[in-house]
């Protein structure tokens, strides 16, 4: 079975217990969470900032102290400054849109001059093209199958053809670079979307809108092994 990771988002969380949730969602099996960042201006929502991620990053780690990386998804324009700040609260990988940085390549630096992993999402109308010029700079990709913005969406399929052509950019770089998705993930859609190309793999209403987080990643896991 491939290195695959399980990124719970905690957009779908019960906000009046979020450390909580993070430590049940990690016993539960979680390797990274997953921090929905919305500005209500780049995205028709708001959620939490960097005060929320350094309250949260004490309780993510597992039993035995070994701590789970926070992935921060910005969907916040501009980028730079909210970053840093996200740096600063302790995230470990950082992913931003293209579209709502001046300068992709600085935001980039700027996040990896925190000593954070960058990242860049596309949404669902978003070409890779982008990619050409930075793809050996950054550490992951997030491909959107839903537009973001809200939990709950459905996945939209043409994200599949988009991530195997992200899978064929990631090979031709020869870099190890995460091919992550957002939105829509299910336990009977992960096999498809694994197949497509995808390591990583980010799950919120499924995973907590299920009184029963253990349940819903093993059922991800045993969907993965068959791939
Ligand atoms: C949407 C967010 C997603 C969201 C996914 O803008 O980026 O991370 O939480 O939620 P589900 O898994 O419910 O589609
Ligand atoms: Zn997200």
């Amino acid at each position: 079975m491939k290195n695959y990771r399980i990124a719970p988002s905690i957009l779908s969380a019960d906000f009046a217990r979020l450390g909580e949730e993070v430590k049940n969602v990690i016993q539960a099996g979680a390797d990274w969470i997953h921090f929905d960042v919305m500005d209500n201006h780049y995205v028709p929502n708001l959620t939490f900032g960097p005060m929320i991620c350094s309250a949260l990053k004490p309780h993510a780690k597992k039993p035995d102290g070994t701590p789970v990386p926070i992935d921060v998804h910005l969907m916040v324009q501009p980028v730079d400054a909210l970053a840093a700040s996200f740096a600063d609260a302790g995230a470990s990988l950082i992913s931003f849109h293209p579209e709502a940085s001046g300068h992709v390549h600085r935001s980039v630096q700027a996040i990896k001059s925190k000593g954070c992993q960058a990242g860049l999402v596309f949404n669902p109308a978003t070409p890779l093209d982008v990619l050409d010029w930075v793809i050996d700079d950054i550490d992951l990709i997030l491909i959107m199958s839903v537009n973001p913005g809200f939990g709950g969406q459905s996945f939209i399929d043409s994200a599949l053809r988009k991530i195997e052509q992200a899978r064929k950019r990631i090979e031709a770089s020869g870099k190890d670079i995460r091919l992550e998705v957002d939105g829509g993930i299910k336990t009977d859609n992960i096999a498809r979307v694994a197949s497509a190309g995808a390591d990583t793999f980010v799950a919120g209403s499924a995973i907590f809108g299920n009184p029963d987080y253990k349940a819903v990643i093993d059922s991800m896991r045993s969907a993965l092994a068959g791939v």
